[in-house]
């Protein structure tokens, strides 16, 4: 059984979120399996290829790609280059994305042929179209479509589909008068999944995934729909061996050495010398998605309770506007680095105390796991992949953080309460342990992903 997995990012190639880390990390796990599994994503100037080791044209319906591939650590990674995309930058939030990503799709397609796959492992709405293309190309290969984020889908006016369709296929796509890429991969892909049991829930009701919650119900009443939570490269992933953080550490130092990397942090980053503070940290994506505005309506609450708070992330103006005004009325004890940062990110994981998630839907939320195997305690939403990877400590003495209803300011700042009055108990030092000690890693649902591949070549 050969798999391409097809997305628009992959680590260390190439990540903006969770979904680079994603196609950076389970096509390890799937190997240990047994899974033979290539990966593809797009060719743009971000994108960090390094040495290739082969490359050749490849024909295609919408002209000739570039197929470049390499083996990191026995996994085949092949980049497609096309003259529509390859000189930009990257592909996301341009203008004409809607007609890349189908380009790049049809480009999948033909590249799933190419290297006799026998399911493509399509994921969201960048890649959704290969199932699409197979099918207008007569391609026989099976179709996974796993979501991870259903705020994009891929909706324009039909005028700029790049294939005129037959009936049945733009019947698949279209809601109302306008082609939806998304809903075309749910309604024809094999199988669907999304990346925690409680999201594949959530996405079946019109709060959540309108107006595709329609459809994503049937095929979950069909049982053609599951959630399979995401795990994280718990060796890359590793504060014991992290390169990036300034005094490693593993369960039995982390108290200490924890601390250690927060004074190097304060002193770095710009915060107060608080010796006894705890520090809150934000590692995200600055979108309306992650409800860092909510957070930012409580941060004097925050710093008054004793918390110090640093934020590492690029985003949407308007957040990003709010966060500076945070830090300038709480300057020393709230601070802000615009910057997407594989490094800083390290630092902060293993600094923080604390880590806050206050999202407004988050279908897994790997921050979150990286938070908890790196010892800070989340304050996180009660939703998605966060009520599903998190236990709250009030509600068990084993928890690994704070869940809380909303996202909402007022129970948001009840759960930082919680936390701080939790940070001078004894108990800290013990749901700290606790959090690093749970099983983040890919294993288990590599199992469930190799379930669904055996379902859909039944
Ligand atoms: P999403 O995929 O919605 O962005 P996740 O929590 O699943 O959310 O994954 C986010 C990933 O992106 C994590 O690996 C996180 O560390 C990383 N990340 C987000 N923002 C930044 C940033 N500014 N610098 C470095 N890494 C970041
Ligand atoms: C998306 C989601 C995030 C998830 C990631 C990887 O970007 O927002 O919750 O963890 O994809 O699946």
């Amino acid at each position: 059984m050969k798999i391409l997995m097809a997305g628009a990012e992959a680590f260390p190639f190439y990540k903006v979120g969770g979904l680079g880390d994603v196609l950076g990390s389970l096509p390890y796990a799937l190997k240990k399996l047994s899974v033979d599994i290539d990966v593809v994503i797009p060719l743009t100037r971000k994108v960090e290829i390094g040495d290739i080791h082969g490359k050749e044209d490849m024909h295609s319906s919408v002209g000739d790609f570039v197929h470049m591939w390499k083996d990191k650590d026995g996994v085949t990674y092949h980049f497609l280059a096309h003259p529509s995309y390859t000189n930009r930058n990257e592909i996301y939030k341009e203008p004409d994305e809607f007609e890349l990503f189908q380009i790049f799709s049809v480009g999948v397609a033909s590249l799933a042929k190419h290297i006799g796959a026998d399911i493509v492992h399509m994921n969201d709405w960048h890649t959704a179209f290969t199932v699409v293309a197979l099918k207008y190309m007569n391609i026989d290969i099976k179709t996974v479509l796993t979501i991870h984020n259903i705020a994009f889908q891929g909706q324009a006016s039909p005028v700029r589909l790049i294939f005129f369709l037959p009936e049945y296929l733009w019947n698949a796509l279209r809601i109302g008068t306008d082609a939806n890429i998304l809903k075309g991969g749910i309604v024809l892909a094999d199988f669907v999944t999304t990346v925690s049991p409680s999201h594949a829930k959530e996405l079946t009701t019109p709060k959540y995934a309108a107006p595709l919650h329609e459809c994503l119900k049937k095929r979950y009443e069909e049982g053609t729909f599951i959630g399979i939570l995401n795990g994280i490269d718990t060796t890359y992933w590793n504060p014991l061996t992290d390169p990036h953080i300034w005094a490693p550490y593993d369960i039995e130092d982390a108290l200490e050495s924890k601390a250690v990397n927060r004074r190097s942090l304060r002193r770095e980053f710009g915060l107060t010398d608080r010796e006894n503070a705890p520090l809150l940290g934000i590692v995200s994506r600055l979108t309306h998605q992650k409800g860092i505005d909510i957070f930012l309506e409580t941060a004097d609450i925050a710093v008054e309770l004793g918390f110090q708070v640093v934020i590492l992330g690029t985003g949407e103006d308007d957040i990003e506007k709010e966060v500076r005004k945070a830090v300038a009325r709480l300057p020393g004890d709230v601070v802000f680095i615009n910057e997407y940062s594989e490094k800083k990110a390290h630092q902060i994981y293993a600094a923080a105390t604390h880590f806050m998630m206050p999202s407004r839907f988050e279908p897994g939320g790997l921050a979150a796991m990286i938070a908890m195997r790196y010892g800070a305690l989340p304050i996180a939403t009660r939703t998605g992949g966060l009520q599903d990877s998190i236990i709250d400590i009030t509600e068990n003495a084993e928890g690994t953080g704070f869940l809380f209803e909303g996202p909402h300011p007022l129970p948001l700042v009840k759960a930082m309460l919680r936390a701080y009055k939790h940070f001078i108990s004894e108990n800290y030092g013990y749901n700290m342990k606790v959090a690093m000690e749970q099983d983040f890693s890919w294993d288990r649902s590599a199992e469930k992903y190799l379930e669904v591949y055996r379902y859909v070549m039944r």
